[in-house]
């Protein structure tokens, strides 16, 4: 069942009923501004970060759902409606939720009155607009009145949600004109503030929650809408508010239009004040003055898409398959863009107070995201690497605001370092700027202990290559990329963070996923420095990764596929012996993707077992069975209960690593298979089951062992957006960049015909045809560039402006 449909010529979504089975969200923002939107214009905005710089508030797991946000209310005699249908719930006559790129278009209509709400935070301010257009669509003229509504959040949102005592105290307000400045701890320690403002002037404004709403009202019956007359409040202390009132009279057919705001202004410690106690609020004035006008409002929503527009342009497929088209145009590419600006720091499931950038998720995301805008990918990486300790390890998390690195969150996770060479990698073959790897870095974020960047990587790799167990591979530390697999752990107590509790590292848990890694980006490590003709230290890096890949292939088989790991006790994990927890995953993945067992076939019977082992009907499950008991020496992982999360859940980030490492063997129609079957433009029909948004890849999927088989949580913010961007662009597609060139080698569904991709690369734009008249799989017969018989399948890199055509015929 759906709840809407994707327009592929705007590129949006259009959720037709307002009654998702789960708000559906949309992100706002492109640089430091964000607002989080759904479907019913719930949700809320911040700066940079969404724990310590919140403009508005929201409650998690509030009931009913959902019902804070950008909501203006509609009382038309005495209907009182909103055209997102929240908070009122009014039954509208119709509805409609347009999710765009940066953009969002909420509208209803009621007893022949229609009001369209657009969203948008403009490029290069830092502001939400939302222009709300009125249309009296009835025969009768129409006397009515508007109020739009948002609560303030007083900046950082878990002080905010926690310290009654004091907040109820602090907040405070100024209204000036057809502006409220909520400008909390301004008079202290604070030098900004965030003003809500509307382009005419309100009949009415209150910034008191108290008198808007009612002591005991709630927002689906706001006082000051029902008595229609809102009381020109002005908050001390308790909740800080921004509502106005605006009455409006239309004729039939007759349109009107306002423009709202939403802004974040910083003035500096010496230009706090205009006169005492007033602040300054000229870049306010300014930031107003600029979308004042439906002219104005238009060219920012021009300007967005003309942004988008060339963003998308990088990478552009044309095939007859429009399922397939969507997602690597438009949606995947989109979500790519936004798990690199929030990492895992909020979203409907992430609230914005937990985590921040995760040191291994941000590496991960710049793989979908570097073709776009290879600048901040690059600013990215130095951010990143100036958190890594000096011993090659890392903080797992940091915070946006501060970048620097929070131990609350841990650190010794083993895989974290070596994401640094996978995402610099990523970086270097998609750019060629080796100037990178020069470019002095802080560990630390200490400036006394900084280095060029390539000797971050050099201690990434030599960290891991220094810290094996009993077997020779790579110890575990807290956790690997399965933060739950937590074998040095050993937690009793409720509440302990499987993350910061016990060692840090013992001396004897290994993991056989950080030695697939190890293999994988040990070999993309020794391609750098024989790029920068460091041809003995090449010699050795290939040596230990050689060693490893014998480690593996002795101690992490198991006879039909890859052991994950080794506990505490040197007892396997993930083996046959095992009355739990046989079968994992990731070591298939990973140590297939890195060519371990290739040539011996062990790789080949790694992926067969993930077939007959993991696979459902809605994707690879992360391990089988699944445990059915808390187990001390694993550690999170055996807290869910069966088939959710990385207790044998459908953890869509590691779907596509069976993908990749299905092309790895030239398996083209297994590799589609597993792409598509979690593709969300795939799997739309059954929005009812996954219940989540079906234009974006969801962390997980509930598997087979769960009662909610098929049900998905935590969408957005999950690495399957970068990974399954790079499965379908350059594992099965085959257009890889490498340090020297683009590749071509696909790896395709036999009926598959052809199709063609437009790819600008290092600012040269490649025209590639692929054909494949044989109905093969895999293998390249001949490739034309310009006409020209190509020797090999890599093109050279161009001169950036250069466009050529490429003609790819595949077969035998
Ligand atoms: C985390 C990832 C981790 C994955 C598996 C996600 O929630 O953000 O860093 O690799 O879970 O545990």
């Amino acid at each position: 069942m759906k709840f809407g449909h994707f327009d592929d010529v705007n590129k949006e979504y259009v959720i037709t009923a307002p009654d998702t089975p789960l708000p559906w969200i949309n992100y706002l923002g492109n640089e430091d501004f964000f607002t989080i939107l759904s479907n019913t214009c719930g949700g809320y905005s911040f700066y940079r970060d969404a724990r310590l710089r919140r403009l508005t508030r929201y409650r998690y797991n509030n009931c009913p759902l959902d019902s804070e946000g950008f909501h203006i209310y509609i009382k038309d005699g005495n209907i009182i409606w909103n055209p997102g249908w929240q908070p009122v719930k009014t039954p509208l006559d119709s509805y409609c939720c347009r999710h765009g790129l940066g953009y969002s278009v909420i509208s209803g209509e009621k007893n022949g009155l229609s009001a369209k709400q657009e969203f948008l935070v403009p490029m290069g301010n830092n502001c939400l607009l939302m222009r709300v257009t009125c249309e009296n669509k009835s025969c009768i003229s129409k006397r009515f009145s508007l109020f739009p509504y948002l609560e303030f959040c007083l900046w950082d949102a878990l002080d905010d949600s926690s310290n009654f005592q004091r907040n109820y105290s602090t907040g405070e307000v100024e209204v000036s004109g057809n502006a409220i400045y909520h400008k909390t701890e301004y008079r202290e320690r604070r030098n900004h503030y965030a003003v809500f403002w509307a382009n005419r002037d309100p009949a009415g404004f209150d910034t008191s929650r108290d008198s808007f709403i009612g002591t005991y009202g709630s927002p689906a019956v706001p006082d000051a809408v029902i008595s229609g007359c809102c009381k020109n409040s002005v908050a001390h202390g308790w909740q800080p508010i921004a509502a106005q009132q605006f009455d409006i009279t239309l004729g039939p057919g007759e349109a009107y239009s306002l423009i709202f705001g939403l802004g974040y202004i910083e003035n500096s410690d010496d230009d706090k004040w205009e006169e005492p106690g007033i602040i300054n609020k000229a870049q306010a004035r300014r930031m107003i003055s600029e979308y004042d006008s439906d002219e104005a409002f238009s060219r920012a929503f021009n300007d967005l898409r003309d942004y988008w527009e060339r963003l998308l342009s990088n990478y552009r497929i044309s095939s007859s398959v429009e399922k397939l088209d969507r997602m690597v145009n438009i949606w995947n590419q989109y979500q790519c863009m936004v798990t690199f600006n929030m990492s895992r720091s909020a979203s409907y499931f992430e609230s914005g107070m937990g985590r921040g950038m995760g040191f291994r998720d941000s590496c991960q995301d710049l793989f979908g995201f570097v073709h776009m805008i290879p600048e901040r990918a690059r600013e990215r990486i130095l951010d990143i690497a100036s958190t890594q300790l000096p011993d090659g390890s890392a903080y797992h998390q940091y915070q946006p605001l501060t970048k620097k690195g929070n131990l609350a969150v841990g650190s010794g996770f083993n895989d974290d370092p070596l994401w640094l060479i996978a995402g610099t990698d990523a970086y270097l073959r998609e750019t060629g700027d080796w100037s990178i790897l020069n470019e002095s870095v802080d560990f630390d974020n200490d400036a006394s202990l900084a280095q060029p960047l390539i000797e971050h990587l050099r201690r990434s790799f030599s960290f891991t290559a220094s810290h094996l167990g009993p077997h020779g591979l790579p110890l575990i530390g807290r956790a690997d990329w399965n933060d739950c697999l937590n074998l040095n752990c050993f937690s009793e107590h409720p509440g302990e963070s499987f993350q910061i509790t016990g060692a840090n590292e013992g001396p004897v848990a290994e993991s056989v996923f950080i030695a697939g890694m190890f293999v994988k980006y040990g070999k993309a490590w020794v391609d750098i420095l024989r790029h920068m003709k460091l041809d003995s230290e090449a010699a050795e890096a290939e040596a230990a990764v050689l060693s490893m890949e014998k480690t593996v292939l002795e101690h992490g088989w198991d006879g039909e596929w890859f052991r994950r790991a080794y506990d505490a006790f040197g007892h396997v994990v993930g083996g046959r012996e095992c009355d739990e927890g046989q079968i994992f995953l990731e070591p298939q993945g990973m140590c297939v993707m890195a060519g371990i067992g290739k040539d011996s076939g062990e790789a080949e019977k790694a992926l067969e077992s993930v077939q007959k082992y993991l696979d459902t009907k809605y994707g690879v499950v992360l391990l089988t069975p699944a445990y059915t008991r808390y187990r001390l020496e694993l550690g999170e992982i055996s807290s869910y209960p069966p088939g959710y999360k990385e207790n044998a859940g459908i953890f869509c980030h590691n779907n596509p690593w069976i993908t990749c490492a299905e092309t790895v063997l030239g398996h083209g129609n297994r590799a589609f298979e597993t792409y598509s079957r979690i593709c969300p433009s795939y799997t739309e029909d059954i929005s009812d089951i996954h219940r989540t948004e079906p234009y974006v890849y969801s962390q997980m999927i509930a598997g087979k062992d769960a009662a909610g088989f098929g049900e998905a949580k935590n969408s957005w913010l999950t690495g399957t957006a970068a990974w399954t961007f790079l499965s379908i662009s350059q594992a099965i597609l085959g257009i890889k960049p490498t340090l020297d060139g683009l590749l071509i080698d696909p790896c395709i569904p036999a009926d598959c015909k052809g199709y063609s991709v437009s790819r600008r690369y290092r600012g040269a734009v490649y025209n590639i045809t692929v054909k494949n008249p044989a109905s093969v799989e895999y293998g390249i017969k001949e490739i034309r560039l310009n006409g020209d018989i190509c020797h090999g399948n890599l093109l050279p890199v161009l001169p950036p402006g250069e466009t050529v055509d490429v003609q790819v015929i595949m077969g035998a």
